[in-house]
């Protein structure tokens, strides 16, 4: 039987890079397309070092419909998508609301509209936890209400979700798997892909390696004075493997005709909350490296906690998070010393 082939948008990205891994070593055929606004080529040499198989690859916009619509003619027999093209800084989508809604809301209007006239089974989105807003109770199933977006970037996810539901309500002869990630960490054990962001990281995680590894002064905890145990923020952090393991999962769902309903909806976290300043220090017992840091104000915006309840995704998706927090601080601070060794950090 021929491979089935899956196309992934931003799959050079981070989470993006990682669940075309996990898909070529199940078995599944990928082409990926990324305008490589956020990511390099490069990331194609780390997949295939890995897999042994470079996937193909279009340079194009996803916003751009023509781009799309000839990506579906060259491969008629896409039977899948997984769509990651997106953008996804909070801070810079508050600056740019426009350049936010355009690049993530008319990205999944054009594969919405292709995907019947090439009978493309169905769609996994990436959503997040940040359509709960800051959640009355934790940790949150797929049913707590979500709360207004308090950012651009959340209310595209909030918006897109919508789309997806109002559209195959509609009667679209396609399906879709929607799944909110919590906070997303780590790197692949090899060590041939990870998280790399432009500039100044505004995430922790690339924050705080980069100052491990002396690139910055001193990592900032925004804030030691919430209502929490230890006064710092509280997330679900999700090894990026695990999470890119969720997308196969859920890819095959649709792919084999497994689906129970139309849209279903996942959490995909570990159902641990765990503060900024634990993980702080499980990176620096996990590694043995020092991270200088100060207190300081807390971030405008930020929520004080949320954290998943993923029982769903562990019985009807068959997936659990499985990798130990500890190991994936050690897999984040390999690809930092990566970085370092390849000369770009
Ligand atoms: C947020 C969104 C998430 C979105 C992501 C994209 C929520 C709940 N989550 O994640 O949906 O996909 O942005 O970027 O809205 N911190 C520091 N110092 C730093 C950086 C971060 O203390 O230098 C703290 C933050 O205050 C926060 C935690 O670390 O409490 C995690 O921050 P970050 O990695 O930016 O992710 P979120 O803001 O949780």
């Amino acid at each position: 039987m021929s491979k089935k082939r899956i196309l992934v948008t931003g799959g050079t990205g981070y989470i993006g890079s990682h669940t075309v891994i996990e898909l070529q070593q199940a078995g599944y055929e990928v082409i990926i397309i990324d305008n490589l606004s956020n990511s390099n080529i490069e990331v194609l040499d780390g997949i295939e070092a890995v897999t042994g198989t470079r996937p193909a690859f279009v340079k194009g916009d996803v916003t751009d419909v023509e781009v799309l619509r000839k990506l579906f003619e060259t491969y008629p027999d896409i039977k899948g998508i997984i769509n990651f093209a997106a953008s996804k800084a909070v801070g810079e989508s508050v600056e740019k609301p426009l350049l936010y809604y355009r690049n993530n809301l008319v990205s999944l209007l054009n594969l919405l509209e292709l995907m019947p006239q090439y009978k493309v089974k169905g769609i996994v989105f990436s959503s997040s936890c940040t359509v709960y807003g800051e959640p009355d109770i934790n940790p949150v199933t797929e049913s707590t209400p979500f709360k207004t977006a308090t950012s651009p970037y959340g209310n595209t996810k909030q918006i897109s979700e919508e789309i997806i539901t109002d559209t195959i309500k509609s009667g679209a002869p396609f399906k879709s798997v929607i799944l909110r990630y919590f906070n997303p960490v780590g790197a692949h054990p090899s060590a041939c892909v990870g998280e790399l962001p432009n500039g100044v990281p505004q995430n922790l995680i690339p924050f705080l390696t980069q100052t491990a590894i002396g690139v910055r002064k001193q990592l900032s905890v925004f804030g030691d004075d919430y209502p929490t145990p230890d006064g710092s923020c509280i997330r679900d952090f999700i090894d990026v493997v695990d999470l890119a393991r969720a997308h196969v999962m859920a890819v095959a769902r649709i792919v084999d005709d497994k689906m129970d309903e139309p849209v279903e909806i996942f959490n995909l976290g570990t159902g641990r909350g765990v503060s900024v300043l634990e993980l702080l220090h499980t990176f620096v017992n996990a590694t043995g490296v020092d991270v200088p840091y100060v207190i300081t104000e807390r971030r405008a915006g930020d929520i004080i906690q949320v954290w998943a309840n993923p029982e769903k995704a562990n019985k009807v998706l068959g997936w659990k998070a499985e990798v130990p927090l500890e190991e994936t601080m050690r897999n984040a601070w390999r690809w930092q010393l990566k970085l370092r060794e390849k000369g770009i950090m």
